[in-house]
């Protein structure tokens, strides 16, 4: 089953560039992170958290889709597989601004399996074809699928053609690949992020056997290196865990992957530019800890970084805790002298 699929339905706008992304993360890529890694990087294409058709129509919209313009360009990732929903969560994408929607179609949990969400949906390509067709009737936006390159008792190289092949004929244009199955059968979330083996070549052979697809590599990728060898033989990187722990390494993506200029010079300069933005959170009510713990990947390595975690961690939680205790915290590590900031 490697024949091209037929690729008459319409093939929508491909949107944002998708040569490096940082992939959705529940819990992770909330808009406090994602509002950091875009003072880290303008041209990485940031994705949210997984969010539920089910909680975007049932619960409260605006507050699962609040974001900041600052973000862009960003992907909303759906959970969900009726299709009249997709189509209706997709829309509610293009009026809030995002600048593609994403469908989740590798989240391995078993709170989502009995709905039909996620991983699971790789043993129904016909569900996810109409899911994503729906999706693209109602909106303007790129409509991109994640998913895994199997599942267990799906895992044969023709299942994943007979999966893209479906979905491609639906007209989704773009698939970004966690290059492992998903084994819904006795592992955690967890386990499924690190056991199942990573097989890139599958990923490969996808771009090979479908080259007028966009393919986009995901799982375990931790450095530039890399990135770029994956880059030779694939249209994109997307990186989660390397990216969240480590946002430092953000700031080097636009100059190693889209030939422009970072736009923060140093750790110290990105912490400082949020300050307004954890200003205006505080006053909302947003709490310290909601937004201190997602920066205390920044120092990452660096002589004093355990100081400044240190610091947040013991003091963040406090009533009352404001933006003096990041100010406290970034005395903590020393700033680099101009000369230095280039190369750090
Ligand atoms: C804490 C956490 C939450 C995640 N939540 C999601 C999610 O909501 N949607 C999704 O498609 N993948 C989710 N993933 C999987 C990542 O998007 C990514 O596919 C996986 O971590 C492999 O990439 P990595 O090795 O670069 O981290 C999550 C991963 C982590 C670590």
């Amino acid at each position: 089953m490697s024949a091209t699929p037929s690729l008459d339905a319409a093939i929508h706008n491909s949107g944002p560039s998708r040569r490096f992304c940082v992939a959705p993360m529940m819990d992770w890529t909330t808009s406090h992170y994602r509002y950091l890694a875009r003072l880290l990087s303008r041209n990485t294409l940031l994705y949210t958290e997984m969010v539920t058709t089910g909680a975007l129509i049932h619960g409260d919209t605006e507050r699962f889709l609040r974001h900041d313009p600052a973000e862009y360009p960003l992907a909303l990732q759906l959970g969900g597989s009726n299709a009249g929903e997709l189509a209706h969560c997709a829309k509610l994408a293009e009026q809030f601004g995002f600048n593609e929607v994403n469908l989740n179609v590798g989240c391995p949990s078993d709170r989502v399996q009995n709905n039909m969400i996620g991983a699971c949906l790789m043993g129904h390509p016909d569900k996810v074809a109409e899911g994503v067709s729906a999706m693209i009737e109602a909106t303007s936006l790129p409509v991109t699928v994640k998913h895994r390159i199997g599942i267990d008792g799906r895992e044969s190289w023709d299942d994943l053609c007979e999966f893209i092949e479906k979905v491609a004929a639906a007209g989704c244009r773009t698939f970004i690949v966690h290059a492992r199955i998903a084994i819904l059968e006795g592992l955690s979330p967890k386990e499924n992020r690190d056991i199942p083996p990573l097989k890139y070549d599958w990923v490969y052979r996808l771009k090979e056997t479908y080259p007028e697809l966009e393919i986009i590599i995901n799982g375990g990728i931790k450095t530039f290196d890399e990135c770029h060898e994956h880059l030779e033989r694939t249209d994109g990187v997307m990186l989660g865990r390397e990216a969240y722990h480590n946002p430092w390494l953000l700031a080097g993506v636009d100059a190693e992957f889209f030939g422009d200029a970072a736009p923060s010079r140093s750790r110290h300069e990105a912490l400082r530019a949020m300050y307004p933005f954890i200003e205006s959170e505080l006053e909302r009510g947003v709490f310290l800890t909601h937004m201190s713990r997602h920066l205390l990947g920044l120092f990452h390595g660096v002589p004093g970084g355990r100081q400044f975690r240190r610091y947040i961690s013991e003091n963040a939680h406090k009533p009352g805790a404001g933006l003096e205790v990041i100010q406290t915290a970034l005395e903590k590590v020393r700033e680099p002298e101009r000369s230095a900031i280039a190369e750090a």
